[in-house]
């Protein structure tokens, strides 16, 4: 197990060129998905012969424990781990029980909800504490058409059922919004979900990875699903928790709830941006938007220090300038990116 003793005076410290600390970690196990989600792993992009990631390739789980352990000791308090589909990676139940004997971290997972049902009691066993999982519309139509398997919605509610049964709260809902595919299906969904006690996130639709065909004319802005929930369920902001929130919270005046929308399109929020990202392979990502990572992998399998692999990703932090959503205009449109299913959402 990786020590974070005499990294203290290192982690007060330690900021990006921005002043920004790292607090985030997020984890991509696999870059697979068992969904072709149109936003974000098209067919015609992701058919048979897309050359995924051979296994040899992905961090083993002892790997990622060790990275995940040197970020602990550089500051993360928190680890999402994601994917593509984190839930087709085999055994991830063992992975979740080596970062939860991390100290003090929150640890999280996003999934699609189709395996969610059979698995829920085996991760909160494992000491996953939430999960986020993702429905992009509660019309079964819509649904099957956005995940491109026709996969049905209830399969994923009873994935949430599960999860809840397991206590793995609070449960959140990821819903993507993309015009004119389910930007109807808004209110339906925060209707359903009022007073659950699940809080339903809305994201503006964004140009992640280059394999999408984004235009700016397919995003609803965040304002405008606020504004379209509020007239029939009247809302009221909630201050943020911490610093590098990515959701702008909104409450209920009943008090039946909370929803978040996330509006890195419309209002980016890089200033604040705490978030490192791990991909499958070991590369390690500062920001969603960057075209080149910083090859980890071939220091862990060269038989680096846990010293060394602090000292680079300080490195890694301490060099950092991305602010791309900030920067974003008709030029960055075109820049390549790495895909969000490879670098994890
Ligand atoms: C890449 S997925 C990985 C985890 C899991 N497969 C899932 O779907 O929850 C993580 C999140 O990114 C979101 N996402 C994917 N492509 C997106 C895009 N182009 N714009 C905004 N969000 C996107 C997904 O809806 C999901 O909530
Ligand atoms: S959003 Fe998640 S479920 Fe959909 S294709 Fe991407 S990785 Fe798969």
């Amino acid at each position: 197990m990786f020590c974070a003793l005499g990294y203290a005076s290192l982690v007060e410290r330690l900021t990006d060129k921005l002043g920004r600390p790292v607090r985030d970690l997020r984890i991509s196990v696999t870059d697979r998905c068992n969904f072709r989600c149109v936003y974000c792993m098209p067919k015609e992009v992701f058919g048979r012969d897309y050359p995924f990631l051979p296994r040899a390739e992905l961090l083993t789980f002892e790997e990622i424990e060790r990275v995940a352990g040197a970020f602990a000791g550089l500051g993360v308090e928190k680890i999402r781990i994601t994917g593509g589909e984190p839930l087709v990676r085999r055994d991830l139940e063992t992975l979740v029980a080596m970062l939860a004997g991390i100290d003090g971290l929150d640890l999280t997972l996003t999934t699609n909800g189709a395996l969610l049902a059979g698995k829920a009691q085996a991760l909160k066993d494992a000491g996953l504490r939430r999960v986020t999982v993702s429905l992009d519309s509660l019309d079964d139509e819509v649904f099957r058409a956005m995940n491109d398997v026709d996969f049905p919605v209830a399969r994923v509610l009873d994935g949430i059922d599960a999860a809840l049964a397991a206590g793995l709260e609070p449960v959140k809902v990821n819903v993507v919004v993309k015009r004119g595919l389910n930007e109807d299906g808004v209110l339906p969904l925060a209707r359903h979900f009022r007073g659950t006690g699940i809080v339903l996130r809305f994201i503006e639709y964004m140009d992640v990875g280059h394999t999408n065909g984004w235009r700016l004319d397919d995003v609803v802005p965040a304002a405008e699903i606020v504004a379209a929930i509020d007239a029939e369920l009247p809302l009221e902001p909630v201050e943020k928790d911490y610093r590098g929130e990515v959701a702008n919270r909104w409450r209920y005046q009943d008090g039946s709830g909370e929803i978040g929308v996330i509006s890195s399109v419309t209002q980016p929020f890089c200033g604040d941006c705490t978030r490192a990202r791990l991909s499958a392979d070991g590369q390690v990502y500062t920001c969603l938007f960057a075209v080149k990572g910083y090859d980890l992998r071939a220091l862990l399998r060269g038989g680096a220090s846990d010293e060394e692999l602090t000292a680079a990703l300080a490195g890694i932090w301490q060099a950092r300038t991305d602010r791309y959503s900030e920067l974003r205009s008709a030029e960055t449109a075109d820049l390549p990116k790495v895909e969000m299913s490879y670098i994890g959402g």
